[in-house]
């Protein structure tokens, strides 16, 4: 099987080469991320593997389909870059549901721990041989009240690590998580309960129609005054204006963002030398109550080796069987995975 590999990272290779040499399946590494503009390097490869900011809409569809590529083969676990509706009856999407849940929980609370206790400033500060400690006063963690909105894989370990410090758990979800409701110190209550009652709001959710900018305006009118916001799951979550609105008139006290809305031009490459053109994201990292990361929190040595080892694996029991559970099917139910297999 051979495979056009778009978004291509020097720390991708290694494990795709190990895992693909092992079970048959070859990688042509392109850099540049799949588009309309570069759909046509897929022509005479079986499949194209891609990320999360790699445009899999309609056009791309139907031009992969004319070049008689079979399988979209993500490298993550969300697929909101990918046309599900349009893709299906042309071109099997197969997803990597879970890598390494660890990874992004344990990157939020990171953030979370840098933000409220200065280390990004106390790093700098120390370089340069300042040992001054006003304005590093942070507060405890312990007692405080945190938001998750989205309690699935993600969502549930963060939950464990949050408890681990001590703190109160207010959750949302579509579909409630059996066992994880105590009573007592987590709780699933609605959206306006979390927005009213959290000092801390972490989103694990995906990015649907009903999620888009569930962080938006009215959402921030109804938070506490001094809210930390950390968005680790999909930049258009939260409305960046509106953040930036609540960073100004102090009524947000930190916001650490791993995802931002329109990352996809900019993230996981060097613009360092050039003039940002995105004013929102450049006034927001100029906030010394802001942190941004460039989409990193999946990024850790098992999670990468998962990432590889299933999606060789997804692509090797497609192309078999043709079927593989970690398929997508916008008939199953709203683009969940395809547990019957064949989708068409
Ligand atoms: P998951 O599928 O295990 O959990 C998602 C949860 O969100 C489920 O419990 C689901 O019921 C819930 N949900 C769905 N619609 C909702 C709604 N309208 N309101 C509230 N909850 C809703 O997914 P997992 O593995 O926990 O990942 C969560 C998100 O993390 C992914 O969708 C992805 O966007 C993001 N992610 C980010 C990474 C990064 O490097 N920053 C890496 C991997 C995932």
């Amino acid at each position: 099987m051979k495979f056009a590999f778009f978004d291509a990272k020097p720390y991708d290779k290694p494990s795709f080469d190990k895992f693909g040499g092992e079970m048959g399946v070859k990688f042509k590494y392109f850099e540049t991320k799949l588009n309309e503009d570069t759909v046509d390097l897929a022509q005479g490869y079986d499949g194209v593997s891609v990320f999360v900011n790699d445009t899999v809409n309609a056009a791309v569809i139907d031009r992969l389909y004319e070049l008689g590529v079979k399988v979209v083969a993500l490298r993550c676990a969300g697929f909101n870059n990918v046309d599900m509706k349009h893709a299906y009856g042309k071109i099997h999407v197969l997803r990597v549901p879970a890598y390494s849940p660890y990874a992004v929980a344990e990157h939020t609370m990171a953030l979370l721990l840098t933000s409220i206790r200065r280390i990004h400033k106390a790093y700098i500060r120390t370089r340069d041989f300042n040992f001054s400690l006003a304005g590093m006063t942070g507060f405890d963690l312990h007692g405080k009240t945190v938001g998750v909105i989205g309690t699935g894989r993600i969502g549930r370990v963060f939950i464990d690590i949050c408890r681990g410090f001590g703190m109160k758990v207010l959750a949302y979800d579509k579909y409630d998580a059996p066992g994880l409701d105590n009573g007592d110190t987590v709780r699933y209550v609605t959206l306006d309960e979390l927005f009213a009652g959290s000092d801390i709001i972490s989103l694990h959710c995906p990015l649907t129609e009903d999620t888009y900018h569930v962080i938006d305006e009215v959402a921030l009118e109804k938070c506490k005054r001094g809210v930390v916001i950390l968005n680790t799951s999909r930049g258009a979550l939260v409305d960046a204006e509106a953040l930036l609105m609540g960073i100004k008139s102090r009524k947000v006290g930190a916001a650490c963002l791993d995802v931002y809305e329109e990352e996809s031009d900019l993230f996981f490459e060097d613009f360092s030398g050039h003039i940002l053109e995105d004013d929102t994201l450049a006034r927001l990292i100029s906030m010394p109550n802001v942190i941004v990361t460039s989409h990193q929190a999946f990024l850790t040595e098992e999670a990468l080796s998962n990432i590889a080892e299933t999606t060789v694996n997804n692509i090797v029991t497609f192309f078999n069987t043709n079927q593989c559970e970690n398929e997508l099917c916008y008939r199953m139910g709203g683009a969940e995975d395809c547990k019957n297999g064949k989708c068409f």
